[in-house]
């Protein structure tokens, strides 16, 4: 199939660069006939086998019938099966830049929400394979195997508020990261060992063990010490940008508070005080928070306790500096918005927050998902959805904070918000 017939019938010539990449290869390659992953009897047994809802099921099975039935969509979804289970090779960042479920919409109108997870059960049987092999091979308790493996259609009431479907950046993490063999669903919580996305570095004082966050040279802030980017709707006040020093003797830079803004005076603390306990790059517990509501201080407790006797037990071989997390359930507008017993009031409060590249939107959107253009017909159906509604009906406007943090294993001890009761006294922070 060629690709410029194949991209010019389907709408999709944005999308020329990133398809040129090994379509040709893959092409030469296709089996000919029916693809089996597009059966009717494979995907029943996939989904089947995922306990996928029954109507998501009916959708994937007419999303099926209608790339079987156009040669190009055809040519295009075995290019995407056989480049992410075919290939060893192929580039991960690639994946996201795969036409988008509204690009596909073109020629498969609503069939295209799910063109993407149909790709992802035409690689199911081997994900299972490697995940189970992991499993074996660290004498991984199959439970948290299985959680793991059926974490996917968890995150499906999510996937369809905020994209209206499974998007290729969803496919790439499920493909890449889910089944990475690094990635574990552990009680309410999962965790990625990865290396740490913060722009900051953290100390720790040798005697009274208080932790302080520094920022790293380089970043862009807005007046309220949030990180500056291209999803800011206001800057106001203006914007500044850090610098770190180093010295034999000392680090002088912007601290963050464990509220999450960054302090445009600066502070400095002196090696023979203070050692450096992370940097960016480090390995950590990245945390994801799987959908469908509940993440209860109870349960996030538990599961973080047991993450943490988890990894050094089955990868003793990985040594990692903490827990940390990039989430809009870290952004502390919620603290506003929420009460202090809020689950993710409760869940922010334990971590050093730091600020984090963030979109103004991003509440919104998840809030009420991609369809909250007109106020007055905004669903207000729970406590976060009102509170926006009450905010956006008065002409204010959420404006995103923090959005990142960081818990250090020492520090770890559930209910104690330990970063904001254990500030060094030059840190002025009011908790
Ligand atoms: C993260 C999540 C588990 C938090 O839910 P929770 O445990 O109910 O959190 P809270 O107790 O803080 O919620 C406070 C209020 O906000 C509501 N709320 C929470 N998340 C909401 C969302 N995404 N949309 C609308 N309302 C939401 C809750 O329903 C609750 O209101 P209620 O008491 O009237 O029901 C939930 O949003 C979810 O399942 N999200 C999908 C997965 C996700 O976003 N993961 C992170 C990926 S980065």
């Amino acid at each position: 199939m060629n690709l410029n017939d194949s991209i010019s019938a389907l709408g999709i010539r944005n999308s020329i660069d990133v398809l040129n990449h090994g379509w040709e290869e893959a092409q030469e390659c296709f089996p000919g006939g029916a693809l089996p992953f597009l059966s009717e009897r494979f995907i029943e047994s996939s989904c089947r086998y995922l306990n996928v809802p029954s109507e998501i099921l009916q959708q994937v099975l007419k999303c099926a019938r209608s790339i079987a039935g156009n040669k190009y969509l055809t040519g295009l979804a075995w290019y995407f099966h056989y480049s992410l289970f075919k290939r060893d090779d192929y580039p991960q960042k690639n994946v996201n830049m795969w036409p988008s479920i509204a690009a596909l919409s073109e020629s498969m109108r609503e069939d295209a929400g799910l063109f993407y997870f149909l790709i992802f059960l035409s690689g199911l049987e081997k994900l299972v394979e490697y995940m189970n092999n992991v499993g074996e091979r660290r004498s991984i308790p199959s439970q948290i195997i299985h959680d793991t493996i059926f974490e996917t259609v968890r995150y499906f009431p999510t996937y369809f508020k905020e994209t209206g479907g499974f998007p290729p950046g969803s496919l790439r993490f499920r493909v890449y990261v889910n089944f990475g063999g690094e990635y574990f669903v552990i009680g309410r919580l999962a965790y990625h060992l990865n290396a740490f996305k913060g722009k900051l570095r953290a100390f720790r004082h040798r005697k009274n063990k208080c932790v302080v966050a520094i920022s790293e040279d380089g970043v862009r802030y807005l007046s309220n010490g949030q990180r500056d980017g291209p999803g800011r709707l206001l800057r106001d006040g203006g914007t500044w940008v850090s610098t770190l020093t180093e010295t034999d003797d000392a680090i002088e830079g912007h601290p963050i508070l464990p509220t999450g803004e960054a302090v445009p005076e600066q502070v400095r603390l002196t090696k023979s005080e203070w050692f450096q306990v992370l940097a960016p790059g480090d390995t950590v517990l990245e945390i994801h928070i799987p959908g469908g509501g509940g993440m209860t201080h109870e349960l996030c407790g538990k599961s973080l306790k047991a993450a943490l006797d988890f990894f050094p037990r089955y990868f003793p071989d990985r040594s990692f500096s903490g827990l940390s997390c990039i989430s809009w359930i870290l952004d502390a507008e919620l603290q506003e918005l929420l009460s202090s017993t809020s689950n993710m009031v409760l869940f922010q409060k334990e971590f050093h927050l730091f600020p984090a590249l963030s979109d103004d939107k991003c509440l919104l959107v998840k809030a009420f998902g991609q369809e909250f253009k007109d106020i007055s017909n905004l669903p207000r159906e729970t406590k976060l959805q009102r509170a926006l509604y009450e905010k956006l009906a008065v002409g204010s406007y959420p404006s995103s904070k923090a959005g990142g943090g960081f818990l250090l294993t020492e520090d770890f001890h559930w209910g104690a918000q330990v970063y904001l009761n254990r500030t060094p006294d030059f840190l002025d922070v009011s908790v």
